[in-house]
């Protein structure tokens, strides 16, 4: 297959983004930007369209995908019952980056889309290609990230094609994507319960706000390090694979700022002496300090959404220069700080050390 590439911001971009809405109702895989991260879309009631997504990503068919709407009015036919806490959210939250897990409405969807589950997560992304992309199309879009299975997430359009040229019908090329983490999963349990599955772009303290009766059952990435707890009871399917692992082996650095800098100075240059390509994912305030192969900043320690919007285009930089260790230094877990410690844990195999 040759993959097609749009702009999604040229004077011609409504042709390009009609002609990849045409190419998803005849059952072909197209690639879109979100404010997330860049998604793999197809029909969602297409089950030969749906497989092609497995296929092309090396995807467990056991883990769910992600049903993508550009209006609420396509719930109907779609899940049943809504409760009303779900509509209080969609109407704080949506179009953004929050993904509802919702009783399926039985055909509504393929089978592959649901993993053979009775629920189905829906969400409304709150980007303007997408936007105009899914409305085009006309239909229920499934969408898993656009990357290879195991790879970090795609953040650029670049990305898709690195991992994806040649086995996708085309990209929707819309920039770099501003949250740069994939939305918060969530189910609702009761009447008054949120349990978030996945943590991402809407923070437990929003969800709060938004929902002040309801109890918020967050997990917490630096309880559950060694994540054993995480693989034996996975809170979405998606969680206990692999997940956004750079080539090289990471080990997240948590503790006081000078402790980590002195321990991270010390086992890169260590490593070095080994023969070893090292990298270091730091802070803008220490980042200097580091002497490894490939010091990458997050940006100041003061905008962890400047961070986390940056995460994966950072491990497949790691990935270009060919690092074998990497050390990334650890977060705190307040607003998407929670989101960006699960998947730097992800990335390093749960590997942390506290100095
Ligand atoms: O931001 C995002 O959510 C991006 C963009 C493209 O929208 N999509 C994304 O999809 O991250 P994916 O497939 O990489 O992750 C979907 C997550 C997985 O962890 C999956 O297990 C979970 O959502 N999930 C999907 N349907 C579910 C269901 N019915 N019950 C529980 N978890 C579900
Ligand atoms: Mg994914």
């Amino acid at each position: 297959t040759t993959t097609k590439m749009w702009q999604a911001d040229s004077p011609s971009s409504d042709t390009g983004l009609r002609e990849a809405a045409d190419l998803l109702r005849a059952g072909g895989l197209v690639a879109f930007p979100t404010e997330t991260v860049y998604g793999l879309g197809a029909d969602a009631r297409n089950t030969t369209a749906v497989g092609r997504i497995f296929a092309a990503k090396g995807r467990p068919s056991d883990n769910p995908l992600i049903v993508h709407i550009a209006d609420p009015a396509q719930l109907e036919g779609l899940v049943y019952p809504l409760p009303p806490l779900a509509e209080v959210l969609m109407k704080r939250f949506w179009p953004g980056p929050l993904t509802i897990v919702l009783p399926v409405v039985p055909g509504a969807v393929s089978p592959l889309v649901t993993a053979g589950l009775d629920t189905v997560g829906v969400r409304m992304p709150n980007h303007p290609s997408a936007l105009r992309l899914l409305r085009l199309a006309g239909c229920p879009v499934a969408a898993p990230s656009a990357n290879v299975s195991g790879r970090p997430s795609p953040t650029e359009a670049r990305h898709v094609l690195d991992d994806l040229e040649g086995r996708i019908d085309g990209v929707v090329d819309g920039g770099a994507c501003g949250v740069g983490l994939e939305s918060t999963v969530i189910q609702l349990t009761g009447s008054d319960e949120i349990r978030i599955l996945r943590p991402g772009g809407v923070t437990p303290e929003q969800l709060a706000q938004a929902a002040p009766g309801a109890r918020i059952d967050a997990p917490s990435a630096k309880a559950e390090t060694g994540s054993a707890a995480e693989a034996e009871a996975p809170r979405s399917p998606g969680m206990k694979y692999a997940h956004y692992a750079p080539r090289g082996e990471m080990v997240v650095v948590d503790g006081e700022p000078g402790a980590v800098a002195d321990y991270i100075r010390r086992v890169t240059s260590n490593a070095r002496a080994r023969g070893e390509v090292t990298g270091v994912l730091a802070f803008e305030e220490r980042v200097h300090a580091y002497d490894a192969d490939a010091a990458l900043s997050y940006g100041s320690a003061g905008d962890l959404e400047h961070a986390a919007a940056r995460l994966y285009a950072a491990l497949r930089t790691f990935d270009e220069l060919g690092v074998q260790r990497i050390w990334a230094e650890a977060c705190d877990e307040r607003g998407i700080g929670l989101a960006l410690m699960n998947r730097l844990l992800k990335a390093a195999g749960g590997r942390k050390v506290l100095v």
